[in-house]
């Protein structure tokens, strides 16, 4: 376990002497690892830091705006492009092309920001178990699959490299970052496409952002799982008043973990359960049918694709 009161100082040190009088840039997903690199860079390089965020569409609801909140005092700069993504997207159904799809769009709206910005250095979130799975080749993490090797940068400097999520968590609360960053469950940088079996569209992801929404109301609070979602997982056969319904199918996923390397199903009450299906099925029309996913990691991964 890392000493954070060593930790925060030696880092903001390092960042300094590597960055000197130069401008950085980090790309702010809201996500714990992320806020705490802007936040180690802020104090580090000040105004020489630019982070920003870009809005994908594949957020989940009321992302954006709560990201805008948070970052104020950082001169965030928002980029608004889920057009882009949606038309990189539109037609691929395998999930490493999928996520090849999103890191190269993502690469691309950043460069764009970038050149604007004339900075010489990327700060970049990534943890220890990105590095290791990108590695094994189990999934291309897409903070760590593109970025570097296609842009101009003097250096990428990542700051939280060695550590795991729950150091990260506790350099999180050391800095003072608001509960609800140090809190935050992961959210995985491709954003809700990986929580979408299939091609990704503007239907679909409608109805797994406001799944996702109930699934959180539901379950974060009552069993601090390490991580809990919805996902899409295609089409099936339902009933609705006397009415045949074919509606999409919903997979609720609660997860414990200590590093998102492995993770077993929470053993959620049925009450609760039931309550998840029929919020979801009243509260969201067009799904016919909730399941609950109960497969460990391995075999399975916590995210769907
Ligand atoms: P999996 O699905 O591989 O997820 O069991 C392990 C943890 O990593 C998150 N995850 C990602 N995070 N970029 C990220 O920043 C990614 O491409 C990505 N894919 C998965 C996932 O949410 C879980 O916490």
């Amino acid at each position: 376990m890392v000493k954070t009161e060593k930790f925060i100082p030696k880092a903001i040190e390092k960042i300094r002497k590597e960055i000197k009088d130069g401008r950085a840039i980090i790309a702010l997903s809201g996500g714990v690892d992320s806020s705490v690199c802007a936040e180690l860079a802020h104090r580090a390089i000040g105004d020489r830091l630019q982070p920003i965020y870009i809005d994908t569409g594949l957020m989940r609801k009321g992302e954006t705006e709560r990201i805008k909140h948070i970052f104020a005092h950082m001169n965030l700069d928002i980029v608004y492009a889920k057009d882009r993504f949606l038309a990189a997207l539109k037609g691929i159904t395998d999930p490493e092309e999928k996520r090849k799809a999103i890191g190269e769009t993502f690469i691309r709206v950043f460069e764009e920001e970038a050149r604007k910005l004339t900075a010489d250095y990327l700060i970049q979130g990534t943890i220890y178990p990105d590095r290791i799975e990108s590695e094994g080749g189990i999934k291309s993490h897409h903070n760590v699959g593109g970025l570097p090797s296609v842009m101009d940068f003097k250096k990428i400097v990542e700051p939280i490299e060695d550590l795991y999520k729950d150091e990260v968590r506790e350099i999180a609360w050391a800095l003072q970052l608001p509960d609800e960053i140090c809190e935050r469950m992961p959210f995985p940088g491709p954003g809700l496409a990986v929580r979408i079996l299939g091609e990704v569209t503007e239907e679909k992801l409608e109805v797994v952002r406001e799944a996702n929404f109930i699934v959180e109301e539901e379950l974060l609070e009552r069993f601090c799982p390490w991580q809990t979602f919805a996902a899409v997982l295609g089409k099936g056969t339902g009933v609705k008043g006397d009415i045949r319904a074919y509606g999409w199918i919903i997979a609720v996923r609660a997860v414990g973990s200590r590093d998102g390397m492995t993770a077993e199903a929470l053993e959620l009450p049925w009450d609760v359960l039931k309550k998840l299906e029929s919020r979801i099925t009243s509260e969201i029309p067009k799904v016919a049918r909730v399941v609950y996913d109960i497969t460990p990691k391995p075999p399975a991964t916590i995210e769907f694709e």
